[in-house]
């Protein structure tokens, strides 16, 4: 049966916003339990290929509650992240304020370790900035960004391809462009113990906490219908990039495509 929220071609957005509106609130404990928490390594991973240095501007894509976004704040970088779900932006923007307030608490409570320590200060945080857009037709001029990101949003998108050039266009030359997303492991066996996981197990997260297990039943829909690593890394090479590179994880369950706009 085919899955309610997915929807091929241009009628996707409307339904993929309706998803990801209902599942907002709880978006990251599920993120936590369906993954073992190994999501957040996965997306350390990222950042540790992004390179994100100071002064420079990244982009997140479809960055939803901000993990990525914070996550590159620390290097001293200008960080946009763009999401089309005002719900999802909403718990990134909470998230943000809540992080805030914590550091402000714990600077009046030990003002010196703080001040041996700038970098612990909400400076980072200060230069997150989350914006409402489709990742389809960015709000962005050509050539903008040092690092381009996305984490599971690429598999969402009615048109990967248009969102991949979407991303290579604001890049910078030379700039690096990353995807982290389901993969598609090429051993048939292990793909295929991985399909029953989330076949059977993974909706129930979406029965038990937002009431709808067809929410989460919507990952192996969409990904079946995703060319996963060897598809993106296929259309970026077709796309001005160079020093393409596939990191996976579980045999290719999940993967980064990394890439660098030429030009340099
Ligand atoms: C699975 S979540 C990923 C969130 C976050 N990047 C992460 O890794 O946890 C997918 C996000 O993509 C967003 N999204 C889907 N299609 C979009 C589009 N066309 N433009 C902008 N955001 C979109 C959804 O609203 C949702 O927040």
């Amino acid at each position: 049966m085919v899955n309610k929220f997915y929807v091929p071609g241009e009628p996707r957005a409307t339904r993929v916003h309706d998803l990801f509106t209902t599942i907002a609130p709880r978006y990251d404990l599920i993120n936590d339990l369906q993954s073992f928490c190994m999501h957040r390594y996965w997306k350390r991973r990222l950042v540790q290929l992004a390179r994100v240095k100071s002064g420079e501007r990244a982009l997140d894509l479809c960055c939803g509650t901000g993990d990525l976004a914070f996550a590159m704040a620390p290097g001293g970088a200008m960080i946009t992240g763009l999401d089309f779900s005002a719900s999802m932006l909403a718990v990134a923007r909470q998230r943000r304020r809540t992080s805030q307030v914590r550091r402000q608490r714990s600077e009046v409570r030990s003002p010196e370790r703080n001040a041996e320590t700038p970098s612990s200060g909400c400076r980072p945080l200060a230069s997150v900035f989350f914006v409402r857009g489709d990742a389809l037709h960015l709000p962005f001029r050509d050539s903008q960004f040092e690092v381009v990101t996305m984490s599971y949003g690429l598999r969402n998108l009615a048109d990967f391809q248009a969102g991949l050039s979407e991303m290579v266009r604001v890049a910078r030359p030379g700039g690096r462009l990353l995807v982290l997303d389901f993969g598609k492991p090429d051993n048939a066996l292990w793909r295929g113990l991985y399909f029953t996981y989330l076949k059977w197990c993974v909706p129930w997260f979406g029965r038990i906490f937002c009431g709808d297990s067809e929410t989460y039943g919507y990952i192996l829909e969409s990904l079946k219908n995703y060319p996963a690593q060897n598809g993106v890394a296929a259309a970026l090479a077709e796309m001005n990039c160079e020093r393409l590179r596939i990191v996976k994880f579980l045999g290719g369950m999940m993967s980064i495509n990394y890439a660098e706009k030429r030009g340099l």
